[in-house]
C-alpha cells in the first residue's frame, strides 16, 4: 500500500495541532516528524516534547525521522514520547545494529535512511532486520529543496532487491516531492512518501487530496 508521510517541518508551528487534524482527516496515513541536531544536519528543528505534546492531536502513525549524531541516546524517549516508526541515518550511527535493537526493545518499528551520496550497498547486510528503507532525495537539513535526480535509480534497485529478496519492507522517499516528482518516485517504486512543502503551502486538505489521487495509478 502507497502512504503519504506529510512533514511537518514545512507545518506552521503556531496552530501545529489544527494542521494535523487538518492532514489526518484528509487521508494523509503517517505523520512525519523530521528532528534535527544542529550536528548531524546544519539546522536545529524540534524534540522529544513537541513530539509528545502533539501525539494527542491525531491516531495516525508517527513516522520520526532522526537526523542526529548517535542516535540510540534518544531511542527510548523518542519511543516514549509517541513514535511508531524510528529512522535513523546509517552515516550517523557507530554500531548500527545496536540501534536496530534498541528500536525493536522500545517497540517500535525501525527505518535506517541513506543521504544521496550514500551507495543502496551500504544498507543492504540490514534489510532482513529492519521495516523500512528511507532513500534522503536531497541532502537531509532543510525542506524545500529540489528533488536530486540522480536518486531515483537508488529508488529503483533498491526496490528490485527488495522484491528479488522476497521482503516485507517498505521504502520511503524524503525530499522534493511534489506533483510532478511524485510520479517518479512512484514509478520507481516507492510506497512511502513525504512532502513538505507541497503538503502544507497553500490548501492543505486539498493538496494532501490531490497528492493521493496520484497514487490509485501506480497501486
Ligand atoms: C529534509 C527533511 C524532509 C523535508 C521535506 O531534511 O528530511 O522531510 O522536510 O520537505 P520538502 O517536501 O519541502 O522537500
Ligand atoms: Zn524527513
Amino acid at each position: 500500500m502507497i502512504k503519504l508521510s506529510p512533514s511537518i517541518l514545512a507545518a506552521d508551528f503556531s496552530c501545529l495541532g489544527s494542521q494535523l487534524q487538518k492532514i489526518d482527516q484528509a487521508g494523509a496515513e503517517y505523520v512525519h516528524i523530521d528532528v534535527m541536531d544542529g550536528m548531524f544536519v546544519p539546522s536545529i528543528s524540534f524534540g522529544i516534547p513537541v513530539v509528545k505534546s502533539i501525539r494527542p492531536c491525531t491516531s495516525r502513525v508517527f513516522d520520526v525521522h532522526l537526523m542526529i549524531e548517535d542516535p540510540a541516546r534518544y531511542i527510548e524517549a523518542f519511543a516514549k514520547a509517541g513514535a511508531d516508526i524510528i529512522t535513523f541515518h546509517l552515516e550517523a550511527a557507530p554500531n548500527v545494529s545496536d540501534v536496530i535493537a534498541r528500536i525493536r526493545k522500545a517497540g517500535c518499528r525501525v527505518g535506517i535512511s541513506i543521504k544521496p551520496a550514500t551507495p543502496v550497498e551500504a544498507v543492504l547486510p540490514y534489510l532482513e532486520q529492519i521495516d523500512m528503507v528511507l532513500v534522503m532525495t536531497v541532502e537531509p537539513g532543510f525542506g524545500g529543496q529540489s528533488y536530486l535526480e540522480h536518486t531515483t535509480e537508488k529508488i529503483c534497485s533498491l526496490r528490485q532487491i527488495i522484491r528479488e529478496k522476497g521482503l516485507d519492507l517498505d521504502l520511503e522517499v524524503d525530499g522534493g516531492i511534489n506533483r510532478r516528482t511524485i510520479r517518479t518516485v512512484l514509478a520507481a517504486g516507492a510506497n512511502v512518501i513525504v512532502c513538505g512543502t507541497a503538503v502544507f503551502r497553500g490548501d492543505i486538505s486539498k493538496n494532501v487530496m490531490e497528492l493521493k489521487e496520484v497514487f490509485c495509478e501506480y497501486e
